[in-house]
């Protein structure tokens, strides 16, 4: 396995998003390994991917804890510690963290959302609703995420995704996640290479360790 900073990932589905950062940390000089992945769900496929990648996963359900969103995320946040994790990356997590936990790692816990934030935040069907909409452009967002606030945070990485006049949400989603799998990794890279300053809401991405240039402008994702 890499070496790197301890990167845990939360999940609740098929994964592969968690797929996507696994191959990443695996490549020469990435600078994050995933040590932990922790699922709310026993059935998640994402758990399939962490045993292929040889990537230690934890089961941790909500009825565990007496269906009390504070007492699981505490646990969690405990195990997240003891892993020696220092950055948290929610790859399809389908709860919303307690404050008490967003609080517990400040401007480092990472959200993947497949909009284009702040159109269609919270929630469980962006996909469905921007198409109801009738949006021409959709994609993903990679964000920070901060107590109080659903899908409000400061944004460190957006792709773009032509909507098909023939799309339905399936053939969308589907889009959407291709884009999500170079979206987490470098948001992730970026987090790792220290390379994320803040001003205010607003992240700005500074350049490579011993780039002359200026930061590279997000890749255009449209096609
Ligand atoms: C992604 O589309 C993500 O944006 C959303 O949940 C989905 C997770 O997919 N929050 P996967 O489990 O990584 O395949």
């Amino acid at each position: 396995m890499s070496a790197g900073l301890r990167v845990g990932v939360l999940v609740s589905g098929r994964g592969s998003n968690l797929e996507a950062l696994c191959a990443a940390a695996a490549s020469p000089g990435f600078p994050a390994r995933v040590a932990l992945v922790i699922s709310n769900r026993r059935d998640a496929g994402a758990l399939e991917v962490a045993g292929r990648w040889g990537v230690p996963a934890e089961v941790m359900p909500l009825s565990h804890y007496g269906h009390d969103d504070r007492a699981r995320d505490a646990a969690m946040r405990d195990r997240l510690r003891l892993a020696g994790v220092e950055l948290v990356v929610c790859a399809g997590y389908n709860r919303i963290l307690t404050d008490e936990f967003l609080a517990a790692f400040p401007d480092s816990i990472l959200n993947v959302h497949p909009s284009l934030l702040p159109a269609f935040a919270g929630g469980m069907h962006a996909v469905e609703a921007a198409l109801d909409h009738g949006v021409k452009i959709s994609g993903c967002t990679v964000q920070l995420l901060e107590p109080g606030i659903t899908d409000g945070g400061p944004i460190i990485v957006q792709r773009a995704v032509r909507v098909q006049e023939d799309d339905d949400a399936e053939s969308l989603r589907e889009r959407i996640h291709e884009q999500e799998w170079i979206a987490v990794p470098e948001a992730v890279r970026l987090w790792c290479e220290g390379r994320i300053r803040r001003e205010g809401r607003v992240v700005r991405i500074t350049a490579a360790a011993g780039a002359t240039d200026a930061p590279p402008s997000q890749a255009d994702s449209l096609t």
